[in-house]
């Protein structure tokens, strides 16, 4: 498994070496490195809501420099992500070639639900406390607009490790790589540095994953726990999540996952978060992980992690939002066609989320500090 690992990374350096992405429109704020806190943000619009959506998207840029202007180490960064089936109500424009709603799985023991979710909002800072106003200010400003489908509070834990005690993150692409595994290039020139965004909300079994000796653990993530040092094991977490192309190249997405959770309810839970240029990529290492290879007939993290959401974004480049597509029915808009529904892969699409309750918008969001966008000041 390692060599051939390696083999496959030799490959992709070959790869790398020949001309990849010329510079396109620049990306949302996608390549960041991980932070110490992000808040997870999953909505569905309301009928009626569309125009404060659409003015929020416009807004945004501006609210991320007010509320992160003042402590520029903290890096505050808000990724906004829109989903297949509001893109019609929201924009005159084409819909993103592989946009459309996350395929659920039903594997041999376990599922990957598909679940509701119009926009996402990816927050990032090193404070908490600036995800968290932020976060205030955008559900402030969507009141009555949208409803709250899913809200995740994420931290960084120990040495950037998951609640199952492993490091996590460690085989992120970095560099020019990432933005290539990551940024819509000439593929879908209208889309240009854009990026395909999964979301899942996982939540563990601790008590039983932490019954297990420390090495069945090891064998069933891949890497050593203490160390961190990738092991020759080929069915585990991360052999099963080790993609590759038809010339052997490996083939990335890029995880900002969190882990979240609350002790007094004994809930222990990671947010995975997948970026990449090409959804195809994050939907085959979910065929691996919970319809199996010929290695494995499933990945044993599932045996302690349930996924109770999932849902399929497309996050614009950061231009998009300056400078959104008209309104449909706007003066000149044309006729939208609508999304192609999923082929749902071993499943029907359930649309009610376990463990994301819809819940209304709290009333008291807003921090007030009046309309930032750069184009109408307050
Ligand atoms: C319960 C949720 C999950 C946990 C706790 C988890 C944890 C981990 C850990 C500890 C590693 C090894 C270190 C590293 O990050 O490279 C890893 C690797 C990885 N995981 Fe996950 N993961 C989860 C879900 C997923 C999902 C849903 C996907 C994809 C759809 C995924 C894709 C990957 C990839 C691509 C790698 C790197 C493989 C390589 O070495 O090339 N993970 N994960």
């Amino acid at each position: 498994m390692i060599a051939g690992r390696e083999a496959a990374k030799h490959r992709e350096y070959a790869v790398a070496t020949e001309p990849q992405h010329t510079v396109g429109p620049e990306p949302q704020a996608v390549l960041e490195p991980l932070t110490g806190a992000a808040i997870f943000l999953v909505l569905t619009v309301d009928e009626g809501g569309e125009d404060e959506v659409r003015d929020l998207l416009t807004d945004l840029p501006g609210l991320v420099r007010a509320y992160g202007f003042g402590a520029p180490d903290a890096r505050l960064s808000c990724i906004a992500g829109i989903g297949a089936e509001v893109w019609g109500r929201l924009f005159d424009a084409p819909l993103p070639l592989q946009l459309h709603p996350f395929q659920p799985l039903q594997g041999p023991r376990h599922r990957a639900p598909a679940t509701p979710g119009d926009l996402l909002f990816h927050i990032r800072a090193a404070r908490h406390d600036l995800c968290f106003a932020l976060a205030g200010e955008i559900m402030g400003r969507l009141r009555g607009a949208v409803t709250v489908q899913d809200e995740v509070q994420g931290f960084k834990y120990l040495d950037v490790r998951d609640l199952l005690g492993f490091v996590d993150g460690t085989e992120n692409p970095v560099g020019p790589d990432a933005r290539d595994a990551v940024v819509i290039g000439e593929e879908d020139p209208e889309h240009a540095g854009g990026s395909y965004v999964i979301v899942q909300k996982y939540l563990h079994d601790l008590d039983a994953w932490n019954a297990l000796p420390v090495e069945a653990q090891e064998r069933i993530i891949g890497r050593t726990k203490a160390t961190n040092i990738e092991l020759d094991q080929d069915d585990s977490h991360v052999a099963l999540n080790t993609v590759t192309g038809p010339d052997g190249e490996e083939r990335d997405i890029l995880r900002d996952n969190m882990p979240f959770g609350s002790p007094g309810r004994g809930e222990f839970g990671t947010y995975f978060i997948g970026y990449a240029r090409t959804p195809e990529v994050t939907e085959q290492m979910l065929r691996n992980m919970f319809l199996g290879t010929a290695a494995a007939s499933h990945d044993r993290i599932l045996d302690f992690s349930t996924a109770v959401t999932g849902t399929l974004f497309y996050a614009p480049p950061a231009g998009f939002l300056d400078d959104l597509p008209p309104a449909p029915g706007a003066p000149g808009a044309a006729e939208v066609p609508a999304p192609a529904a999923a082929v749902p892969a071993a499943a029907v699409p359930d649309r009610s989320p376990a463990g994301a309750a819809a819940v209304p918008v709290r009333a008291d969001g807003s921090l007030g500090i009046g309309n930032l966008n750069r184009s109408t000041p307050s």
